[in-house]
């Protein structure tokens, strides 16, 4: 896989069927000339929203790098459920007992082929960076990552050894410099960052002006959030989630740490952040 080191790379996470804002990704992925081969999803094309084939077809014919989310995984098995791993009776269980069926309904056969043929991570150099991209955790692809669990990233990023990892599933963006890689969470464009705003993220992968190391910036993304949520509601499984689209406050905190959770409601800035490679690289083992 080659990517090309003089231009950006556009990352983002979690449409979650959401395809006001897949439309607006990608109308700013033009806006901005990034190709679709500088391009990379984190998986969770479909969940919440109300256009789980649309949405999956519009990324399919886009013709990005996407990584298989949990979603992708359950829904190309035709599984039970969304394998979040939510807390049985949990608000996020409750709720995605209404979205995951209806979005199983929706999607198409080949949609379902396409999604088991994603690959889990992907691994790459740029700007002689070492990338590894994936959804969730190394080994678990549920597993929620938050920027304040650091013990939690230590051990992935670790494990993973390269020096800046690509994430999803979380959904709410940051950029944690650790002692073995950068770990960049791009947030998700499907529903907004519980930060009491209607935008949603992604994040810009580029080299820097000096040539001698890479950015990331944390971005916003503006988009058509009063339709979305419109459309919603007719689509026959209105739940929390569309009233969050519009008020930027998720419909459940089950799975935040205390340090998220306590910013509930406050607006999250953009932010640039360079990127070095890692001095501290453990020997690959023959
Ligand atoms: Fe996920």
């Amino acid at each position: 896989m080659n990517f090309d080191n003089t231009k950006p790379i556009l990352v983002f996470g979690g449409p979650y069927s959401n395809l006001q804002a897949t439309q607006a990704m990608h109308h700013e992925a033009q806006r901005l000339c990034i190709a679709p081969s500088q391009i990379i999803c984190t998986g969770d094309v479909v969940a919440y929203a109300a256009n789980p084939e649309e949405t999956t077809q519009n990324i399919r014919d886009w013709g990005i790098h996407v990584v298989a989310g949990n979603c992708e995984e359950q829904l190309a098995e035709g599984a039970k459920d969304c394998g979040c791993g939510f807390e049985e009776g949990s608000v996020c269980d409750l709720l995605s007992r209404a979205w995951y069926p209806f979005a199983l309904s929706q999607i198409s056969t080949a949609s379902q082929a396409w999604m088991a043929d994603l690959p889990k991570s992907l691994r790459f150099t740029y700007c002689g960076l070492d990338v590894h991209v994936l959804h969730g955790g190394r080994e678990q692809t549920n597993r929620f990552i938050f920027g304040s669990e650091h013990a939690i990233l230590e051990e992935e990023s670790s494990a993973i050894n390269a020096d800046l990892v690509l994430a999803g599933h979380a959904g709410i963006p940051f950029v944690n410099r650790m002692k073995r890689a950068t770990w960049v969470n791009a947030g998700v464009i499907g529903i907004p960052a519980n930060d009491g705003t209607p935008d949603v993220w992604y994040a810009l992968l580029e080299p820097a002006e000096d040539q001698q190391h890479a950015q990331v910036s944390l971005k916003r993304l503006s988009y058509d959030h009063v339709t979305a949520a419109a459309i919603m509601r007719k689509s026959g499984h209105a739940n929390g989630y569309a009233r969050s689209i519009l008020t930027g406050i998720w419909p459940s905190h089950d799975v935040l740490p205390q340090a998220e959770l306590d910013q509930t409601g406050k607006k999250l800035r953009q932010r640039t952040a360079k990127i070095t490679a890692t001095m501290k690289r453990v020997p690959e083992v023959a």
